[in-house]
Formats: structure tokens, sequence, C-alpha cells
């Protein structure tokens, strides 16, 4: 299943925020600044893959409460979908905060967020990653998992 062999996986500093917001806009309109993800990614886990010099995925976070770890967004270029890139980015975040001392995991995922591109349901990439459903609106979609 993985096969993203060159691609390389890293921890996300201060000075990825501008190529992770350039290439989220692709996929979305966001309010985020990269100031803000520039914070994030100093704080909390946060990983990037990259193949050669171009960002190609990145994940980062934000404490939801003290031992709760929220997976703020995941993201992988949709030209690289389905090499194991998402989940490499995400089993390095669970490790990670498992390393800081976090004890679960939580994340939504809302339609109500339009999107550029086609948008599929990613229940079955998070399913699969550990997370269950904690709570569901018309719209969103709540998940959580304990962290072993
Ligand atoms: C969800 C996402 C991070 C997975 O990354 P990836 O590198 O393709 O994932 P992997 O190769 O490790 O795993 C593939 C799984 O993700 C699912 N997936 C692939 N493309 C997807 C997409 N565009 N949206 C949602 N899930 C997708 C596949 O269905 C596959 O699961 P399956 O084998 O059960 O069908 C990536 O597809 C993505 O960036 N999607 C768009 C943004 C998004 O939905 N982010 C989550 C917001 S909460």
């Amino acid at each position: 299943m993985s096969n993203h062999h060159n691609v390389f996986f890293s921890p996300m500093t201060g000075n990825d925020a501008e190529d992770v917001l350039a290439l989220y806009r692709g996929y979305m309109r966001t309010g985020q600044t990269a100031a803000r993800i520039a914070h994030l990614a100093s704080d909390y886990p946060a990983f990037k893959a990259t193949l050669g010099n171009t960002l190609v995925g990145f994940c980062y976070s934000n404490s939801f409460a003290p031992d709760v770890l929220e997976l703020c967004n995941i993201y992988v270029d949709h030209r690289q979908h389905n090499l194991g890139i998402g989940s490499e980015l995400i089993r390095l975040v669970h490790q990670a905060a498992i390393v800081d001392g976090f004890s679960a995991m939580i994340l939504s995922n809302s339609q109500l967020y339009e999107t550029l591109l086609p948008k599929r349901d990613p229940r079955s990439f998070y399913e699969r990653h550990g997370y269950t459903v904690l709570l569901e609106t018309p719209k969103t979609l709540i998940y959580s998992r304990a962290l072993p």
C-alpha cells in the first residue's frame, strides 16, 4: 500500500507555513493565516511531506484539552493521493502526540467547508487510523481516538 518512496517526511516549522497555505489554497479558501499555522507548528506536532523541493502534504495540530490533541488539518496534494502519504503523516502526529503526553486525538470533518476540488468522505481513512465518530450533526462529523 505504501508507495511513497521518494517522499520525505519531516517536522513542519514556521518557515513552511506559506507553502502550506499555498498548497491548501488550491483545495479550499481558508481564513487561516501563515502566522497562525507557524505558531501551531512550533508548539504542537506538525509534519510535512516533500517530493524534491515541493511540498505535497502536511498535517498540523493544536491543543484541544491539556491531554487531548486536535488534528487541525491534514492534506495531501490530490495528484499524490492513495500512496500512503496521509497515513504516514497521521502516524507521525500520533507518535509525536504520545511523546508529548497526549492521551487522545479529536478532529472534525464538515461538509460545510466548501472546497475548490471535489471532496471525498475521509471516513474510511480516519477509521483505518483508529478513529470513531464521537458526535454527528447533519453536516459535520467529530471523530476521536484514544492514544495507546
Ligand atoms: C484524506 C487524505 C489526507 C488521505 O491522504 P492519502 O495520502 O490519499 O491517504 P493514504 O494513501 O494514506 O490512504 C488512502 C485512503 O484515503 C482515502 N482517500 C483518498 N483520496 C481521498 C480524498 N480526496 N478525500 C478523502 N479520502 C481520500 C482513500 O479512500 C483511501 O482509503 P480507502 O483505501 O479506504 O479507500 C487526502 O486524501 C486528502 O488530502 N484529502 C482531501 C482533504 C481532506 O479531506 N482532509 C481531511 C479533512 S478532515
